[in-house]
């Protein structure tokens, strides 16, 4: 990623405090996604990191990691594979839950999808607590796929979730661009 294109990205993520809930700053995207030239390159390298390693599919976190995986997809020439919050696939699914702060929550995919031969590369916006990102390598690796890495667009460093999901990457890489 070149210094002008960082820019780009960083200039088209809007910080919103308070959002969803008081003392919160919220990342959106979306300022981002309606800008077709920075589209352009969060999916040029996104499909770039595919193919450095070697991914054979892209699987997308919901809901914005979706968004970020599917052009990324395309532009790769290899399959999308949506990993859902829990209840939403219709077919036979894997399902893994993880703890949040308060409670836990599920993700699933369907497990026709993957299979040994496959790599993953997975994709989503936001690097937070790092549960959801854990979880999705935990239950790709269950269909017997590999990983090929994690792609998120940031990291919420203080929240330290590179350190709870360092585990579960095992020598999968983290980018974050
Ligand atoms: C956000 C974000 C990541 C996740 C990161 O998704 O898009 O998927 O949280 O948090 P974590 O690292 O603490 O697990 P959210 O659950 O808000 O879903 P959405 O994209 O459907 O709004």
């Amino acid at each position: 990623v070149s210094e002008t294109q960082r820019r780009l990205l960083l200039e088209r993520i809007r910080d919103v405090p308070d959002h969803p809930k008081p003392g919160v700053v919220f990342k959106d995207i979306t300022p981002l996604l309606a800008d077709p030239a920075a589209l352009a390159v969060v999916t040029d390298i996104l499909a770039a990191l595919c193919r450095r390693h070697g991914a054979t599919k892209v699987a997308g976190l919901e809901a914005r990691g979706f968004i970020l995986a599917a052009p990324a997809a395309v532009r790769a020439g290899i399959g999308f594979i949506p990993v859902r919050k829990a209840g939403k696939l219709p077919g036979a699914t894997l399902a893994q839950s993880y703890e949040l702060e308060y409670g836990t929550a599920e993700i699933e995919l369907h497990a026709e999808d993957l299979g040994p031969s496959d790599r993953v590369l997975v994709i989503d916006d936001v690097l937070a607590t790092g549960g959801t990102a854990e979880a999705s390598l935990r239950l790709i690796r269950r269909t017997g796929a590999d990983v090929a890495g994690l792609a998120v667009l940031m990291e919420l460093a203080f929240l330290a979730g590179r350190r709870r999901l360092d585990p579960a990457l095992e020598a999968a890489p983290l980018e974050v661009l």
